[in-house]
């Protein structure tokens, strides 16, 4: 599903990308009948199937819509459902480098929230992984499952209902928790971890972060605690004016990084 092959033909139903500029892109999925919007206008539907990914269509005001496959990341921007705050393509790149995570790795994860995490997090862990997602809020966790079918990543998720205190499964390689009070949840995510496995907490405040840092200290069963806050500038690329975009994003959360230790009494 995020990808195509040289020389795919967009049918009804496909999912399409039509990108005019940094402004007008939109994740769309094509059917005959249907249109889409724009001030250069209008893109019906009838034109677009058939044509091949990567070609355009010329609009009535001279402009090129360009057909193309959606990558994950257009989901992220501009497909997905958004029903929680969601994790950022800027933190949840450094958040997959810090678990360690590929193709196999089985990863806990709580909330599920809207889902966008977890999507890329089973793009790196198919075909033979799996994200194990729990979450407190059915209404959130079928939004994340219908973003997640629209992609083709559905498989590779294991939704729970169930507060992740009281999680499963054991001897996972890695664990995102983005949720309000993780620090309920430590004994949990120990006790699902294996031995030396990382743990990322998403934090939105600094008051969570020293109190997720006391906890940690407090338990004793982790150690390598280390913050990280990400910032990413993009640039306006127009040949003769490259720079900086005036307005950034200015805060997310912090990325607190952790990993799982045996307690004394548990070494062998
Ligand atoms: C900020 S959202 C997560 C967003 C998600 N990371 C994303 O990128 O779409 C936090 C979620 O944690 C869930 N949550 C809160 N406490 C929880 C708990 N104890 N166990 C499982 N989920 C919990 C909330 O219902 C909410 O959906």
């Amino acid at each position: 599903v995020l990808s195509s092959s040289a020389g795919e033909c967009i049918v009804e139903g496909s999912d399409v990308l039509i990108y005019i500029d940094r402004r007008r892109r939109w994740v769309v999925r094509v059917h005959r009948g249907g249109s889409t919007g724009s001030d250069y206008g209008v893109i019906e539907h009838e034109h677009v199937i058939g044509k091949e990914f990567g070609s355009a269509i010329r609009l009535k005001l001279g402009r090129r819509a360009f057909l193309l496959p959606p990558l994950l990341i257009d989901y992220l921007e501009r497909g997905f459902k958004r029903r929680t705050q969601v994790i950022y393509p800027k933190d949840i790149g450094l958040i997959v480098v810090l678990l360690g995570i590929g193709p196999g790795s089985r990863v806990l994860e709580a909330g599920i929230g809207s889902g966008f995490a977890t999507a890329v997090i089973a793009n790196i862990v198919r075909p033979n992984g799996k994200v194990y997602a729990y979450e407190v809020r059915p209404e959130f966790a079928e939004v994340a499952m219908e973003n997640l079918r629209r992609v083709g990543l559905d498989k590779y998720v294991e939704v729970k209902i169930k507060d992740v205190k009281e999680v499963e499964e054991q001897n996972l390689d890695a664990a995102l928790l983005d949720m309000p009070n993780p620090w309920e949840a430590l004994d949990a995510v120990h006790r699902a971890l294996k031995p030396g496995a990382p743990v990322v907490f998403f934090l939105p405040t600094v008051n969570q972060v020293i109190k997720m840092v006391e906890a940690l200290r407090n338990h004793g069963g982790f150690v390598d605690v280390r913050c990280f806050e990400t910032m990413m500038r993009e640039y306006q690329v127009v040949p003769e004016a490259v720079r900086p975009e005036s307005f950034m994003v200015g805060h997310t959360g912090y990325i607190l990084f952790a990993r799982k230790v045996l307690y004394e009494r548990e070494s062998c």
